[in-house]
């Protein structure tokens, strides 16, 4: 068996799979019942019990599973052997603004890179017990049912999503001109408070596009593989290959990548 053929993702997928609904599963027992939310710098930046507990139920999994791989958690950070080909981006609870006020969009989010490339990815939304998983050559599933991007091709049927980070007061760049300007051209931009949910419903076609800056790979990791091998495109703003750590992606159902990205320019030419 090849280090990273299809029986070796497959086990990686599982294991994630089972730090995932470990994750979900301290965040459903804490749902409403939160007595510890602090803000981490930036205001607005929360962190509450339930992300910490939900991370050390996905750390003890995957480091009992993988002890050489290297880890990125989001509030532990940098783990493990960081010369490892393996990085697992793990954001235990996506959405921590939504959980803290009872909305009900959040996830628990990990995704596997090799060598730098996101190649395992699963999202467990436990509010609406939706399981999303994807690795590379082994299809995207919600339920473990295959899922598919949706096939809208005009900017003008489309509906879209995107976010803004923490640093949105202390920035130009803080994406208000591109949400206003494709809240004009479609049918609507969605701004749902978890990236990770956001890419796994442009993976199952609910959603046709999502764009966002500032974000940390823990957000996206797993998300990118969910769209990927559900026929979507992710890059960059300007269609070059995604750079995990510049904090900006572009994804879609492939129908409407290059007429969002020429929008998108338009608006921000220099930030790509
Ligand atoms: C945030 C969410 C949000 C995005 C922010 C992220 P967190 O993650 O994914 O949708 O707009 O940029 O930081 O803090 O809830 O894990
Ligand atoms: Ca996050
Ligand atoms: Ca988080």
């Amino acid at each position: 068996m090849g280090q990273n053929s299809p029986d070796q993702l497959q086990i990686f997928l599982d294991i994630a799979t089972e730090a995932a609904l470990a994750g979900g599963a301290i965040l459903q027992k804490y749902w409403g019942k939160l007595e510890a939310v602090q803000e981490k710098g930036r205001p607005g930046d929360l962190v509450t019990e339930a992300d910490k507990y939900a991370e050390n139920a996905v750390l003890e999994i995957i480091k009992r599973h993988f002890p050489q791989h290297s880890i990125l958690a989001e509030e532990s950070g940098q783990l493990g052997d960081n010369s490892s080909e393996y990085l697992w981006a793990i954001d235990p609870l996506d959405g921590t603004t939504n959980y803290a006020h009872q909305y009900p969009f959040f996830a628990t989010s990990i995704g596997l890179l090799i060598n730098g490339v996101p190649k395992v990815g699963v999202v467990f939304d436990p509010f609406h017990n939706e399981l999303f998983r994807a690795a590379t050559g082994l299809g995207a599933t919600r339920n473990r049912q295959p899922i598919q991007v949706s096939q809208t091709s005009s900017l003008s049927k489309s509906l879209l999503v995107t976010g803004f980070a923490y640093d949105r007061r202390e920035t130009a760049d803080n994406n208000y001109a591109e949400f206003c300007h494709l809240t004009h051209l479609t049918q609507g931009v969605r701004r749902s408070g978890a990236a990770s949910v956001d890419l796994a419903h442009v993976a199952c076609g609910r959603l046709d596009g999502y764009w966002e800056r500032g974000l940390s790979p823990w957000d996206i990791a797993a998300g990118i593989v969910l769209v990927q091998e559900a026929g979507g495109t992710v890059t960059a703003y300007d269609r070059s290959p995604l750079v995990i750590h510049s904090g900006r992606i572009l994804a879609t159902n492939s129908y409407i990548h290059e007429s969002l990205s020429d929008e998108l320019l338009q608006i921000s030419p220099l930030k790509v």
